[in-house]
């Protein structure tokens, strides 16, 4: 058996040698790796061959098997390729062919949706600015009106990450609200200011059709003199009506959050059930949209600003979940799922 593979071999790259076009090459190629090939039909009698034979002939054929491939690679570089002999063989070049379709990419609906509002705020005149996802507890929960034994903590559960001493002596979370970045701004700012905060925020949740573990809001703020309620809602109303592109029914209703007074929610009727109740709305017709509310006077004296001179509001959207009133998705866990079947249809 050995043998015979070998005389395969040296004959093969004897011919091999000699090759001077593109259809000898075809020709050489088909008599000794074609699928009716001597190489090809020689290494079918390998089975039939003793166990302890098998593998030591299998590592010789395979051996020849790489030397022939390389003997007819030498000689499509040095021979063909280089005297232009391409015509009529496999190494043809046919412009016609249609090419193989390549598959390209696109943004995650979260994404699309961010860059959209970024849009709408900048037209506004509001900065854009990112903030960390691994915070302190002092900008997540304590700058913002809520001291460590608060109950407001409560609404708020998260991940609480082991710090390490020698870095750094405070507590450190998975940010919980974008909100994070107030104080962060005003420090960095001071007043007046304008700017929204797009990122990813978590939450130790129990997840079902509406609530996920991880998730996407979009927090603005506005600190300057004579600021009211009026402004706040002049500004909801205008960016709502522009996301979602038709007339939405919504509604303002006093909502508790320890880092604005007065606090507010605004719902906005369920497209997905236009308001008849459906588990995505949690059968109320109507979908928590934007947190928002007057900036407390705690606040801005943690953010360094003077409440007597300066008020502002702040208000904080889920991204996901208005992406999901969009197209109107029923389960916020297909959003980040991964599933190429749902992200592909955006
Ligand atoms: N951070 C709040 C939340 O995640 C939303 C909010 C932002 C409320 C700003 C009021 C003002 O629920």
């Amino acid at each position: 058996m050995q043998n015979i593979l070998n005389t395969i071999k040296n004959n093969a790259l004897r011919e091999i040698e000699n090759i001077k076009s593109g259809d000898e090459y075809i020709k050489l190629e088909k008599k000794y790796l074609g699928r009716n090939g001597e190489f090809t039909k020689a290494i079918k009698d390998i089975k039939s061959l003793a166990e302890k034979e098998r593998p030591i002939v299998g590592k010789i054929a395979n051996e020849i098997r790489i030397d022939l491939e390389n003997g007819f690679n030498k000689i499509k570089e040095a021979v063909l390729e280089t005297a232009g002999d391409i015509k009529g063989s496999v190494f043809s070049f046919d412009p016609t062919l249609q090419s193989k379709k390549q598959e390209i990419g696109h943004l995650h609906p979260t994404t699309l949706i961010q860059n959209e509002l970024m849009d709408i705020f900048a037209s506004m005149g509001f900065m854009i600015l990112e903030g960390p996802e691994l915070e302190s507890d002092y900008y997540n929960f304590e700058s913002l009106n809520v001291p460590k034994t608060h109950p407001a903590r409560d609404m708020q559960d998260t991940y609480y990450i082991k710090p390490d001493k020698k870095l750094c002596s405070s507590q450190i979370v998975l940010r919980t609200q974008t909100s994070n970045m107030q104080v962060r701004t005003m420090h960095e700012y001071g007043a007046p200011l304008r700017a929204i905060f797009p990122g990813k925020c978590f939450r130790n949740e129990a997840t079902d059709v509406c609530h996920d573990n991880s998730f996407h809001q979009l927090e603005g703020m506005i600190i300057d003199k004579n600021i009211s309620v009026a402004n706040l809602i002049a500004v909801m109303e205008e960016f709502l009506s522009k996301v979602f592109k038709r007339e939405l029914k919504t509604k303002l209703r006093p909502a508790y959050f320890p880092f604005v007074e007065p606090g507010f929610e605004v719902d906005m009727n369920c497209i997905i059930c236009d308001g008849a109740g459906c588990p995505s709305c949690k059968n109320s017709g109507w979908l928590e949209m934007i947190g928002c509310g007057l900036m407390h006077p705690n606040v801005l004296k943690a953010g360094g600003i003077d409440s007597e001179e300066y008020g502002g509001f702040a208000f904080g959207l889920g991204t996901t979940r208005m992406i999901m009133m969009l197209h109107e998705i029923a389960d916020i866990r297909l959003m980040q799922s991964g599933d190429i079947r749902f992200t592909k249809q955006f």
